[in-house]
């Protein structure tokens, strides 16, 4: 029997507003924490699933891990439930067709589709990436190494996973820089809630045109890269359709680089702000992947993902849930959760019992995250084997970060050596 519903205490629009809009994009474990003491739902005062549908953020791990879990009474497509879809009707005026991107699409198309493209992302297959990885993390270093400086987010955490998954994708050298730019405006623009003027539009379509033009080179010279093996797929007929093909691809470049730059950004001032944490990490560098998970959890890069949607009546955590009404799921926050973990705002590199969503839970869950795995791995290691005595360039307090609802990351990183 369902239970009356007793509200907690609704966020205010401010709140609601400083959250999502990414003001609080720098700090917002305080806010989250207040939020979680007073449930795991709370109701944001935002009709993402359209008028009448309640907005509900939720803040405790339990119930983030059974959202996302449960697909089939929590949608990433509320139009299959006569919804409306505020994720891709903020995208609508900017790209083309919104309808065929994996993340936002249920079985069994989203089965179709991730099955594609998953054999590249094996934990395995990703592996064999390593040589190639560490070739690029030297490099890029190596142009640094001499001046005594660098801004680690433009000289390092951004163009190394750039590097790697263009490499994947057959993306040409000369285009990698401009992709930095597009990928700006889908990460202040994509949630509606970030800037929008015409400018952030205009890179946007410029970042799908390049979808299409990324396509068409590589039907008329195909070479050993994914892209090639996806336009062959769709070549074949009945594998994915051509707007499939083009979400795919700009999915793989946008996922691909945004996520792991941030982590190696965040990471590495998270790590600064804990002399003693990285410390501990420079005098054993076997914790690195222990302190990828943690950093990962403890200060991760993705706010909330997609939206999911109720395809019916329910209950959750006591609060009646309408058909329709939306959920955005706060990690960072079940990734404090005080029920999962045991001081959950200590930073501790060396933790064990670790089983943080910040790549998500269920059929969605990360592709790339052996990647993006691997990538920290050798990005952490390699700097902090290089830079033995890496410290912040400027004062603390001139570290800005990205105004962002979904992905956060900081705007640069200046570091001395
Ligand atoms: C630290 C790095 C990364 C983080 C924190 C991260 C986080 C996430 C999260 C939270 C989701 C689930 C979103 C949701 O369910 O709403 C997701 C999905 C996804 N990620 Fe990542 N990601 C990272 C790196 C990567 C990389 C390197 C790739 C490589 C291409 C990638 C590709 C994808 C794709 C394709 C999906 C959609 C999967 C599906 O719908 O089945 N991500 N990621």
């Amino acid at each position: 029997m369902m239970m009356e519903n007793q509200l907690p205490p609704a966020v205010s629009e401010e709140t609601a507003f400083s959250l999502l809009s990414g003001e609080l994009t720098a700090n917002p474990f305080p806010m989250l924490a207040q939020m979680r003491s007073q449930g795991a739902l709370a109701p944001l005062p935002l009709p993402m699933g359209g008028a009448g549908h309640q907005t509900w953020m939720i803040t405790r791990m339990e119930e983030a891990v059974r959202v996302l879990k449960d697909h089939a009474r929590f949608t990433v497509n509320p139009t299959s439930i006569g919804g409306e879809d505020f994720f891709r009707a903020s995208r609508a005026d900017a790209t083309s067709d919104q309808s065929a991107f994996m993340i936002s699409v249920d079985e069994p198309d989203h089965r179709r589709l991730r099955r594609l493209v998953s054999a590249a992302f094996t934990p395995r297959y990703i592996e064999s990436l390593r040589p190639q990885i560490q070739r690029i993390a030297d490099e890029l270093l190596d142009t640094v190494q001499n001046q005594g400086q660098m801004d680690l987010v433009a000289d390092y955490a951004y163009p190394l996973p750039i590097n790697v998954i263009s490499d994947m994708l057959g993306v040409p050298h000369a285009d990698r820089p401009q992709i930095r730019v597009w990928s700006e405006a889908l990460v202040t623009g994509i949630s509606g809630m970030g800037r929008r003027d015409e400018q952030t539009l205009a890179h946007m379509q410029a970042f799908d045109a390049y979808a299409r033009h990324l396509v068409a080179l590589k039907r008329q010279h195909p070479a050993d890269d994914l892209t090639s093996q996806l336009v062959q797929m769709e070549e074949a007929g009945d594998h994915l359709s051509e707007a499939e093909l083009l979400s795919m691809i700009s999915l793989l470049i946008f996922a691909g680089h945004e996520t792991t730059s941030n982590l190696i950004g965040i990471g590495t001032l998270t790590l600064l702000d804990h002399p003693d944490q990285l410390a501990k990490l420079q005098a054993d560098l076997s914790l690195v992947p222990s302190a990828v998970e943690e950093l990962l959890r403890f200060n991760g890069p993705v706010f909330t993902g997609v939206p999911r949607f109720a395809t019916e009546d329910l209950e959750l955590a006591g609060q009646r849930i309408t058909k329709g009404d939306a959920l955005v799921i706060a990690l960072p926050s079940a990734n404090r959760d005080e029920a999962q973990f045991t001081q959950p705002d200590e930073l501790d590199i060396a933790r064990t019992l670790n089983r943080h969503i910040a790549f998500g839970q269920g059929i969605h869950i990360c592709l790339g995250a052996p990647l993006a795995r691997l990538e920290g791995d050798i990005a952490f290691t390699t700097l902090l084997t290089r830079m033995p005595n890496l410290h912040l360039g400027v004062p603390r307090e001139s570290i800005t970060w990205r105004i962002s609802s979904n992905v956060r990351g900081l705007t640069a990183l200046p570091v001395a050596f």
